[in-house]
């Protein structure tokens, strides 16, 4: 008899966008479960530093935010989403306040006590609403608090999802999504788990190259399984690398936040000559894709390994108010960011693209939903502008919310589903394949589809994904499955879409920048690149 666990919805990831989905569903739902494959915390939402945007000075206006928003985005993002979202800035981040997350005041001069506002690049106004550095962090742990005393909610880590569980009635009716095979990592046991609906909230792709700020989590495992599911997906060549990270060699993944140069921080080089200036007006503070970009053009023309952002003008009581994290981490690198400036260099950090979503969150599937990182609502365009990623994950889990539960009452389950079969597979006796493929992997992503790019590096990406797409399914069909495998075999799908996507567009836009089209192409309506699912 097949041994199945009920839940009236099954939440992939338990990041900000999973986690606020749930707490706002167990208002009215008695049944969810959230999976977390790691730890809770192991999320990109916990390592958030910078804040979430929000209108809240009185200088501003939400017209403004779409306009940057627009404007960062390269003319590719749905203006409609975009106002959408903008507009629950305010409510979004009132809820995290009655979930108990703290952020950062200050007293304005009339005495008043308000919430201190960060700017970041591509903002025209003051708008980041932040928890100091670690904004992130501050939203998670509420966030995971609040989960943790709710009965509805079942919290279970160590859990990574297999493969979506799917049913189609017959031709004529649409495929519907009826549950998951779940691996916990702690029994070696893969678990079938029905659901009525289920809701993919895994995060990004950018452990897809081998200089990434992201946690290890960031595999692109929900893209993946909508992809092998039937989904579309949209505009993965749009990856963002922030032009900040840590480079030291005892340091992996560590950003450091554009905060810092909101609040003056120079780029210079190691002579203390700044270089923003010549690539775009607003220097430091120009949108992602310029400063990244701007940045690898300074270090392939000068062979050098970094640059450096530069805080020390500032008073020292200042930084280490205002950036403790940073502050203290760097320290431990015997880098004193008060007095001397800080190596930096660009990593993968966010993924634009993604499974196509429309406004209330559902995907090609029915009763499959994508929030946060994983899904492309239409929100970034052909670059995300900074702290929009936090607000898209909390407009978005509430926009999936009120969907799914007028539908819940409508769905019946009645089809049987059977239990992962194993009798076919051993244990591995190679493991090294999967932690050789997983670098390749990494680095011909990072050498041949990073931050600039040529149809000849692109095209010889793709050959290699395609050898080693076959290798690793090979490996899957004889083996039995372990986290690392389905990490793998998901980060080369994703590879894989990250590559189609970047060879099909035919100009430079946003975060895609080509040699062999430089310019970005006018003659037509910007587009979206759309990959429809076809035989893997
Ligand atoms: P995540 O927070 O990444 O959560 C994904 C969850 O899915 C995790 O729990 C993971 O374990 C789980 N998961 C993944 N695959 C599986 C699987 N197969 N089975 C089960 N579970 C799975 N954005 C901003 O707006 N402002 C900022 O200041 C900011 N700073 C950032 C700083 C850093 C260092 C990083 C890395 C990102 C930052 N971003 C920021 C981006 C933002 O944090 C992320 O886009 C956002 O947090 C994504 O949230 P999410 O819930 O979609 O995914
Ligand atoms: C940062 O703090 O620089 C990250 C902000 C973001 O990615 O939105």
């Amino acid at each position: 008899m097949p041994n199945s666990i009920n839940y009236d919805v099954l939440i992939i990831g338990s990041g900000g966008a999973g986690l606020s989905l749930a707490l706002r569903l167990a208002e009215q739902t008695n049944n969810i479960a959230v999976l977390s494959k790691f730890a809770l915390t192991s999320s990109s939402t916990y390592y958030a530093q910078g804040g979430i945007s929000a209108v809240f000075d009185e200088g501003d206006s939400l017209e403004s935010h779409i306009d940057d928003t627009l404007d960062a985005g390269a003319d590719l993002c749905d203006t409609d989403i975009v106002r959408l979202t903008v507009s629950h800035g305010k409510s979004s981040i009132e809820w995290l306040l009655q979930q108990g997350v703290v952020f950062t005041e200050e007293q304005n001069q009339a005495g008043e006590v308000q919430l201190h506002l960060n700017r970041e690049g591509g903002h025209s106004h003051r708008r980041i609403v932040h928890s100091a550095d670690a904004t992130g962090k501050a939203v998670s742990l509420s966030l995971i608090q609040r989960a943790k005393e709710h009965k509805k909610i079942t919290l279970l880590e160590d859990h990574s999802v297999v493969e979506l569980i799917t049913h189609t009635q017959d031709t004529a009716s649409q495929k519907q999504v009826i549950g998951a095979y779940v691996l916990d990592a702690n029994s070696s046991h893969v678990k079938t788990i029905k659901a009525k609906i289920v809701v993919l909230a895994t995060g990004g792709a950018n452990m897809a190259y081998i200089y990434s700020t992201n946690p290890h989590s960031s595999t692109g495992d929900g893209i993946a399984l909508a992809w092998r599911a039937g989904c579309r997906v949209s505009n993965m060549e749009f990856m963002q690398f922030h032009p900040t990270c840590l480079y030291h060699p005892e340091a992996r993944n560590f950003l450091i936040s554009e905060a810092l140069r909101g609040e003056g921080g120079k780029l210079v080089l190691a002579d203390g000559s700044s270089f923003m200036h010549k690539f775009d007006p607003r220097g430091e503070l120009a949108p992602r894709d310029i400063v990244a970009r701007a940045i690898d053009h300074e270090m392939k023309k000068r062979g050098i390994e970094c640059v450096y952002l530069d805080i020390s003008h500032k008073p020292a009581e200042f930084i280490i108010e205002h950036f403790p994290t940073i502050y203290k981490q760097c320290l431990e690198f015997d880098i004193d960011i008060t007095k001397q400036p800080i190596p930096v260099v660009p990593a993968a950090h966010y993924t634009c693209g993604g499974v196509i979503t429309d406004n209330y969150a559902r995907t090609d599937i029915e009763n499959l939903y994508a929030i946060g990182e994983v899904a492309c609502t239409g929100l970034h365009g052909a670059n995300r502008m900074a702290s929009n990623s936090l607000l898209e994950c909390l407009v978005f889990a509430e926009r999936a919310s009120e969907d799914i539960l007028k539908k819940l009452p409508l769905i019946q389950t009645t089809c049987t589903i059977p239990d992962w079969d194993e009798s076919q597979v051993i244990d591995s006796d190679e493991e090294v394949v999967v932690s050789h493929n997983w670098n390749e992997i990494r680095h011909f992503m990072w050498d041949y589809v990073g931050i600039v790019r040529t149809n000849k590096r692109l095209t010889r990406a793709l050959n290699r994904v395609e050898l080693l797409k076959k290798e690793i399914n090979d490996y899957y069909g004889n083996f039995r499955v372990t986290s690392d495998l389905l990490e793998l075999r998901n980060l080369v799908i994703v590879a894989e879409l990250i590559i189609r996507c970047a060879l099909q567009r035919k100009e430079s836009r946003g975060l895609h920048y080509t040699l062999d089209y430089p310019e970005t192409d006018n003659t037509k309506p910007p587009s979206n690149t759309i990959l429809k699912p076809y035989s893997h």
